[in-house]
């Protein structure tokens, strides 16, 4: 028994703000893609695992006294997207069958990964319980999506969340303020309008609800942005150039959909000043909050404090 008895975790991991309260499940280790920006296949060798490895953790998850509480599950770790349909559905569905109370389970995704699955499939995997995806778009800039080494484009992003809202998959997007770099105005005003003209575009005709949330950049040991930084080749913006360029992006939201229920984050610990809010309802509270914000300088939260 005992250390038997651990679920398995290949650390460091990484999960959405949102996902704190959900079993964590690794089925992936690390990434198959390498952004400048992320940690996620630092110091990792790529790795699907096994169905019988993940089954015995899930196992273990459900033997707990606590199983009756999970009601949500996370499938680790930086695109567990890319896992093969028949596998992931497998997978999901031992999941809702050994959990009494699980309603939905979640994984981050590359958009590639989405667009390498048939519609078909994606809608497979929604019926069996994998209900949201956490996409990393970053930018609505082919630019500086290429400077970042994404290795995907605005278009992807577009039919990639097209397929997911098709599937009936909430679909969850980060982009990233302040990913162009300081004295770089063009990048950010590129950035900024590139970036909500994607999210404007994206929009569903319905009510659903659909996240979109904006992190600032951070540096992590390790990057290629931090190796830029060292060599002075990338300058990180100042708080008042983020929030500039956070104010553009919001200010040219505009949705054909009046009714449309997009939830509007800024409000992760890498952010200088938290916002919440629907997307395009509350956006002149979200612009006073952001002027309140440049106006305001000394009341944005301390370099030290930020983290990923
Ligand atoms: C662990 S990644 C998973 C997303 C998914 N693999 C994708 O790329 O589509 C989660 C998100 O965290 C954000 N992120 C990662 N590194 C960051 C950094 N250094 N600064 C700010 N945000 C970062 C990016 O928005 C990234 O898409
Ligand atoms: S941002 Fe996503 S795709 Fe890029 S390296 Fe990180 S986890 Fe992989």
């Amino acid at each position: 028994m005992g250390s038997q008895e651990n679920i398995y975790y290949c650390n460091p991991v990484f999960r959405p703000p949102s996902e704190h309260n959900s079993l964590l499940i690794q089925l992936t280790e690390g990434c198959t893609f390498k952004c400048d920006f992320c940690v996620s296949n630092l110091r990792k060798n790529f790795k699907i695992r096994s169905v019988d490895e993940v089954k015995r953790d899930l196992d273990i998850g459900a033997r707990s006294k606590y199983s009756s509480s999970v009601h949500k599950l996370f499938f680790l770790d930086g695109n567990a997207m890319v896992t093969p349909v028949v596998k992931l559905l497998e997978l999901t569905n031992y999941a809702m069958k050994i959990f009494p109370n699980l309603e939905r389970v979640g994984v981050y995704a590359h958009a590639k990964d989405i667009l390498k699955k048939s519609d078909e499939n994606l809608k497979a995997l929604s019926d069996a319980g994998l209900k949201i995806a956490y996409i990393g778009f970053e930018s609505g800039s082919d630019e500086l999506l290429e400077m970042v080494h994404k290795n995907a484009t605005k278009m992807d992003f577009i039919n990639a969340s097209k397929k997911l809202m098709k599937a009936n998959i909430t679909l969850s997007a980060t982009f990233i303020n302040g990913l162009g770099g300081a004295y770089n105005e063009s990048v950010s005003k590129t950035h900024a309008l590139e970036s909500a003209d994607l999210v404007n575009k994206i929009c569903p005709n319905d009510e659903r609800i659909w996240y979109i949330a904006f992190l600032t950049l951070m540096a992590p040991p390790g990057t290629v942005i931090q190796e830029k930084i060292l060599r002075n080749e990338f300058k990180e913006m100042k708080s008042y150039e983020i929030l500039s360029e956070l104010k553009l992006f919001i200010e040219t939201i505009n949705f054909t959909n009046k009714s449309a229920n997009c939830i509007f984050r800024s409000n992760h610990a890498s952010n200088y000043l938290p916002i919440k809010g629907v997307l395009e309802r509350d956006k002149s509270k979200i612009l006073n909050l952001i002027e309140y914000g440049l106006n305001n300088i000394n009341t944005l939260k301390p370099e030290h404090y930020r983290a990923l």
